[in-house]
């Protein structure tokens, strides 16, 4: 088997899908109130298009696989196909993404379908900014999917927060201490510069080293061998007497590209080689139009030999991203 490495000589093994660009919530800091315009549902990659590319990728050394969106319940028959997934020889962990909303019911089927874990969006505890932040009033059923998620055993249970100044930052201490009470691994995220109207400034971005003092003010975390268990760039601690952990995770103040081992493919079937890179490989054009399997390797391993050495959001040469979240996947 030839492995994928890159021109830095990292190992990429590591795959994250966009399974759909639409979604049932619509974050201000991800797309606009009506929505942003949605793809063209021909070209969204079908599930038998992703069935093929990731049985060649799993060929070649990928073993973990996160499936995002948009918000990728919204898609029909995602249950049926990550048991498809999870069938691929080489497929060691599945993962994925996802803002909660439908979690409570789709958590078990999930589980059974051979999903290891999720990672869930929540960027306030709070009913009414919750509804100002996602424009909708979901807290409830997102709360009650995390616990369901815990419950059946789709561990760990992280929760992703995006920690904007003027936002959310008054709620830093409040996510953190929930990991006293649940074993969650609450993981705080720098905002990152992508294009929406709302508009990203660097002052609405606070480093994880800012919010971990917000925390210690509280009380001191413990540090945790962040190389254990594979769990990507989240720098990980926790308090002394609690069950779950906390992490920060800071692509704006401290770029962790030396490590990175992944590979993002869009909605519409394009290989992106960083986040932060419209640099995109066409795989889709290329199945379509009948290409064998030893083409669509040449398309993976043309990605991954371009894969940048790393970000330059924090460089004046950088423009924001053309592309949302939402269409990307994270
Ligand atoms: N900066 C940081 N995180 C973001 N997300 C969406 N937009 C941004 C941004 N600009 C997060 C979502 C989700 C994950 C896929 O990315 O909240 O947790
Ligand atoms: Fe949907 Fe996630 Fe974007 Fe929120 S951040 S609108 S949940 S895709």
């Amino acid at each position: 088997m030839t492995k994928l490495i890159d021109s830095y000589n990292r190992s990429i093994d590591y795959l994250r899908i966009s399974i759909t660009d639409r979604c049932n919530l619509r974050c201000t800091y991800c797309m606009p109130s009506d929505g942003i315009p949605l793809m063209n549902p021909d070209n969204i990659l079908r599930y038998e298009e992703l069935l093929r590319i990731i049985k060649i990728c799993a060929s070649h050394g990928i073993t973990r696989v996160r499936f995002t969106g948009g918000e990728p319940l919204v898609r029909k028959g995602v249950v049926d196909f990550i048991k498809n997934i999870a069938g691929i020889k080489g497929i060691e962990d599945l993962s994925l993404t996802t803002n909660g909303v439908l979690l409570k019911d789709y958590a078990m089927p999930l589980k059974n379908a051979g999903l290891n874990r999720v990672n869930v969006s929540l960027d306030s505890l709070k009913k009414d900014r919750f509804q100002k932040i996602t424009r909708a009033d979901n807290l409830e059923d997102v709360l009650k999917g995390l616990d369901e998620s815990e419950k059946i055993g789709l561990s760990p249970v992280k929760v992703n927060v995006v920690a904007i100044r003027g936002f959310n930052d008054d709620e830093i201490l409040d996510f953190a201490l929930m990991t006293k009470e649940k074993p969650y691994h609450v993981r705080f995220i720098e905002y990152m510069p992508f294009d929406v109207e709302a508009g990203w400034q660097k002052e609405k971005c606070i480093t994880a080293m800012e919010i971990k003092d917000v925390i210690e003010k509280h009380e001191k975390l413990m540090p945790l061998d962040s190389s254990k268990n594979r769990t990507g760039p989240a720098r990980r601690y926790k308090f002394s007497n609690a069950v779950g952990e906390v992490g920060f995770i800071s692509p704006v103040s401290d770029h962790f590209c030396g490590s990175c081992n992944r590979l993002r493919l869009t909605a519409d079937g394009k290989l992106r080689t960083c986040l932060f890179s419209d640099d995109e490989i066409d795989v889709k054009k290329a199945l379509r139009e009948g290409a064998s399997d030893k083409e669509i390797e040449n398309l993976l391993f043309n990605a991954v030999r371009k894969k940048p050495e790393r970000h330059y959001i924090n460089d004046n040469i950088f423009k924001k991203c053309s592309r949302t979240m939402s269409l990307i996947g994270g």
